[in-house]
């Protein structure tokens, strides 16, 4: 199957910025969204949008830091139309802060979701991709995992943890199976806000503000990796603000 209508795409982190916006775009062109994420109520309400627009959507409460939650949300998209087309690994989050702050949670939450999330979807879908003989991950990182900048070290550390991972992938995933790094620079969306650290939150507002680019032109570049044609296996986009540093 090529193009994006029809296929079935379970997206995490869809309650908000890049991963809301890829579930618009994915079901207006004709995809079959399963959204997963911890704030249920905005995916009914997404759901609810899409469904007027007379998309097709399914969606689950889904923390990634709970293997489970992937399984369940990977069966429910097998449950509901009978196979799973593409993984988007998307949740992610930033609380972002110089070391020296020792914010030793917050390292282990960016660990939690970011790594060993999308290491949990891996799990998830990876057999089922193996039985149906297809199947694409899109794999979330960050131009941080590109250039690593103060305060951002263990969140750059997770996201250049998702480049490497994906692409051992990829060598491992066979003649079948396709994976794609999609790498967003500065994107308008809510993540700025769980900088803890006061100075590094109006830094990264402030720059937010100034020039990030709106999530849908993340979700253009993931629609674009998931339309090609089964042999075409597009290993990484970048996109970032053209006045990104
Ligand atoms: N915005 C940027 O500048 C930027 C740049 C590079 C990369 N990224 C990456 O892009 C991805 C999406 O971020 P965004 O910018 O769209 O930010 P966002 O609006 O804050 O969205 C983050 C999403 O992740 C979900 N999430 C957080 N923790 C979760 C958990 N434990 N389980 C399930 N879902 C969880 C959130 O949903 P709930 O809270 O409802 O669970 C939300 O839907 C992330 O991987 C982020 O690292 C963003």
């Amino acid at each position: 199957m090529t193009g994006i209508e029809g296929k079935v795409v379970a997206i995490t982190g869809a309650s908000s910025g890049i991963g809301e916006a890829t579930a618009l775009l994915l079901a207006e062109r004709g995809a079959k969204v399963v959204l997963g994420a911890r704030r249920s109520d905005r995916l009914e309400a997404l759901a609810a949008r899409i469904e007027a627009a007379a998309g097709e959507v399914a969606y689950a409460r889904t923390d990634v830091t709970r293997r489970a939650d992937l399984a369940g949300l990977v069966e429910l998209a097998c449950e509901r139309y009978g196979r799973l087309d593409v993984l988007v690994n998307n949740a992610g989050v930033g609380p972002i802060s110089p070391l020296d702050d020792l914010r030793v949670e917050d390292w282990e939450q960016m660990i939690d979701v970011n790594l060993k999330g999308v290491l949990y979807g891996i799990a998830a879908a990876l057999p089922v991709f193996r039985t149906q003989g297809f199947g694409q991950f899109v794999n979330t990182a960050s131009t941080a995992a590109h250039r690593i900048v103060p305060n951002m070290s263990v969140y750059a550390g997770t996201k250049s943890a998702v480049r490497d991972i994906s692409e051992g992938l990829r060598q491992e995933a066979g003649d079948t199976l396709r994976v794609t790094i999609i790498s967003p620079g500065f994107t308008r969306t809510d993540f700025t806000e769980s900088a803890a650290n006061p100075l590094v939150k109006a830094q990264l507002t402030e720059s937010r503000d100034k020039f990030a680019i709106p999530p849908d032109a993340i979700a253009r570049a993931i629609a674009f990796a998931i339309e090609q044609p089964a042999d075409v296996d597009v290993g990484e986009i970048i996109v970032r603000p053209t006045a990104q540093g």
